[in-house]
């Protein structure tokens, strides 16, 4: 994988999380709940403190829904992000399509949904703005292991170190503090090295070059959260199922779908069973250079490229069956269009998106340059 995509992954996980992670269960109404609407591309939402820097993620983004605009981007965002985790070596995640996108900035959150740093009481904070997601103190803990990814920096969110031996000569933009050594790479060194540092004195924690939040410190401090600190610090095969579960789970927050019960890549692309997929283990970069290829050979001279199967993950956490219903529907989407399951068309939204995912490596890849 180029390392210019891979230094662009941490930022896209993010948007993915900040778009959704307004959802008040709360409030039944759509839009006022919040959630994966995509209201985080208006200029008031990306203008709250906590999506500072969130900008970049969305110039990434913008020349693919340019390019593609039958795909909304609520749908975007989190495509986005889960392939980020995929692809940075992290478990598959059991995605579903078809959010709806709002449509004016006046549909975005209030400011203040999404959690502080280092609030009074860190766990207790953490319970508050979970919950009232619906998100359970096993979720809170796996999905902060997404902070394994990425770095702060002291000029956008205030907290981390201007730089560190990690971070002063990248990958990519120099500087900020990161959570982990390997902050490219998604894989459960977050737990294991918060676990060495919370173990250690506070004022030798401030010396070291790896970033702990309040609210990541918590994790350990807290006695439930810490059941399952402890857990992924030990275990990343657990914390991969836990985590994907958790994704998927937070990438639906509050969206309301076309179809209601939204539609699997995996499952309009390839007649392959998920658990075949899983024995095969492939390595990652091959499926999306294919799809790069195939989308490349589509902007060149039209020919009719075939849907490629969405395997790029190296961990599939267990096989989802596709309903005869859902299956009904995935079948009249594409005669609807035109086409046939068994024959893909030239042209369709699975398609698109299929060739988005390659786009977006491609677009990370030169902007990263
Ligand atoms: C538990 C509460 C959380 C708090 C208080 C928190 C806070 C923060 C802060 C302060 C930063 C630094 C931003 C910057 O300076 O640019 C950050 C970065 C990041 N956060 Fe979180 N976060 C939380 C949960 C999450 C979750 C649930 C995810 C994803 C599932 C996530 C993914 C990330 C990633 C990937 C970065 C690195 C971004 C980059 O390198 O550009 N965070 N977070």
């Amino acid at each position: 994988m180029p390392m210019a995509v891979a230094t662009s992954f941490a930022l896209i996980v993010r948007l993915g999380w900040h778009d959704s992670g307004t959802y008040d269960k709360n409030i039944e109404e759509w839009p006022q709940r919040g959630g994966a609407d995509g209201s985080l591309r208006f200029e008031p939402e990306l203008k709250h403190g906590a999506n500072a820097g969130l900008i970049n993620a969305l110039k990434l983004i913008q020349p693919i829904k340019d390019k593609y605009p039958g795909i909304s981007y609520a749908d975007l965002f989190q495509l986005a992000s889960a392939t980020a985790i995929e692809e940075a070596g992290g478990p598959k995640i059991p995605m579903k399509y078809g959010r709806v996108d709002v449509t004016e900035p006046e549909q975005c959150p209030p400011e203040g949904r999404l959690p502080d740093a280092g609030p009074r009481d860190p766990a207790g904070h953490l319970r508050e703005v979970f919950y009232r997601m619906g998100l359970d103190d096993k979720e809170i803990v796996a999905l902060s292991g997404a902070h394994t990814l990425g770095r702060a920096r002291p000029d956008r969110s205030g907290w981390g170190k201007p730089e560190t031996k990690y971070t002063k000569d990248g990958p990519g933009e120099p500087g900020g503090q990161s959570w982990t050594v390997e902050w490219l790479k998604f894989d459960n060194s977050y737990f294991k090295d918060m676990k060495f540092l919370s173990q250690i004195p506070l004022e030798e924690q401030k010396e070291q070059d790896l970033l702990v939040l309040p609210t990541d410190a918590a994790l350990f401090e807290d006695p439930s959260f810490k059941v399952y600190a402890e857990k992924y610090a030990e275990d990343q095969e657990a914390f991969f199922k836990d985590y994907a579960e958790a994704h998927a789970k937070l990438s639906d927050l509050g969206a309301k779908f076309d179809p209601p019960e939204g539609f699997s890549l995996d499952d309009v692309t390839s007649d392959e069973p998920a658990d075949e997929k899983k024995e095969e283990a492939a390595p990652t970069p091959e499926p999306v250079a294919a799809a790069v290829a195939t989308a490349t050979a589509d902007d060149n001279n039209g020919a009719a490229p075939q849907p490629e199967p969405f395997s790029a993950a190296k961990y599939s956490y267990g096989k989802r069956e596709l309903s005869d219903s859902m299956k009904q529907k995935i079948r009249a989407e594409y005669e609807g269009f035109g086409g046939s399951p068994d024959k893909p068309m030239q042209s369709n939204y699975f398609l698109n998106i299929m060739i988005l995912i390659a786009g977006l490596a491609f677009l990370t890849s030169l902007v990263g340059n």
